[in-house]
């Protein structure tokens, strides 16, 4: 059984998830909107891994006997003034993300909840992933400064990631 306290917290998390999803989901929609269908694929790869998140906290509060509450979810911005300045805010919104997750495994270690700090493990080793894949983009946008040729590489490379579904029954 999890605690008030933290199943609370991790509703919270829940909906800064979903927050997360409806952002790269805007984010997707600006790029469409620019004609980058290779920037607006990465965004809609993230949209996807965003819910995946979401969805294994939905799932563990419910594998604890806990309650899910859904909440309000906030509206992200409709648009930025460039891709940089877009993947800019993306790899920010991933360092608030990480040090949310941070906050939650001190209050279950404080809880001396064992198993939601497993759990959040998993999102430790992710946030770094999400860190790393959102400032990649932004490292290149910086190098290839006004290019459009750049733009449209880049464009075609962004094109090519793939959402992977996580493996059924999976840790967390
Ligand atoms: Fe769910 Fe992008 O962190």
């Amino acid at each position: 059984m999890i605690s008030d306290k933290m199943q609370t917290a991790i509703n919270d998390q829940i909906n800064a998830e979903l927050y997360s999803a409806y952002l790269y989901l805007a984010m997707e929609a600006y790029f469409q909107s620019k004609g980058l269908a290779g920037f607006a694929n990465w965004m809609r790869v993230q949209t996807q891994e965003e819910m995946v998140h979401a969805m294994k906290m939905y799932d563990f509060i419910n594998a604890r006997s806990g309650r899910v509450e859904l909440k309000e979810i906030a509206g992200p911005p409709l648009a930025w003034e460039s891709p940089l300045k877009a993947f800019e805010a993306a790899y920010k919104h991933e360092t608030i993300v990480t040090g949310r997750i941070n906050k939650l495994i001190d209050l279950a270690i404080k809880e001396s909840d064992h198993a939601s700090n497993n759990f959040l493990q998993w999102f430790v080793a992710e946030q770094v992933e999400e860190e790393q894949s959102a400032s990649a983009v932004v490292d290149k946008l910086k190098l290839l400064g006004k290019s459009t040729e750049g733009l449209f590489q880049l464009d075609k490379e962004l094109g090519a990631r793939v959402f992977t579904p996580p493996v059924q029954g999976a840790a967390a």
